[in-house]
């Protein structure tokens, strides 16, 4: 006897629904089964260390407002000593290459400052 029509639609239909739940189902419990991954939380050596402020000292506050706006502390300290003359050049060079909006009062502070603190010995 041959199927009717109508009755092998259905059954195709019937084995369809079960495949597709059966991967519905399937897919549940794998998705449930993977355990939850957190990212862990990244450790980076920055190039530079990772100290933030100027050694205190007078002019300190001043070169913190005006220099690292573009650039680390580190990376201002991690410069070679430089003699009052070449920090003068340093500090001219910001004003005039890089356009850094630093007063002739402030830049002569910094000036000082860092002959100081990274002069040479
Ligand atoms: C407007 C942005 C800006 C400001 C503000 C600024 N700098 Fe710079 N500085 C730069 C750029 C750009 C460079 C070159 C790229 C680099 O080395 O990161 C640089 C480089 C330097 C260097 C490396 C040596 C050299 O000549 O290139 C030193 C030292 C330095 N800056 C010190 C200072 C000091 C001190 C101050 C504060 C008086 C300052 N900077 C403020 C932008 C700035």
């Amino acid at each position: 006897m041959r199927e009717h029509p109508t009755m092998l639609r259905r059954t195709r239909i019937a084995l369809l629904v079960t495949s597709f739940a059966g991967f519905a189902a399937w897919s549940a419990v794998a998705y449930a089964a993977k355990p939850l991954e957190l990212h862990p939380k990244p450790e980076v050596d920055l190039p530079f260390g990772d100290d933030l402020s100027f050694p205190e000292g007078p002019g300190s506050d001043v070169v913190a407002a005006n220099c690292v706006t573009c650039h680390s502390v580190d990376h201002t300290l991690n410069q070679p000593a430089l003699s009052r003359e070449e920090w003068h050049k340093v500090v001219d060079k910001m004003i005039t290459a890089y356009k850094a909006p630093i007063s002739k009062d402030d830049a002569k502070t910094i000036v000082d400052y860092l002959s100081r603190v990274k002069g040479e010995p």
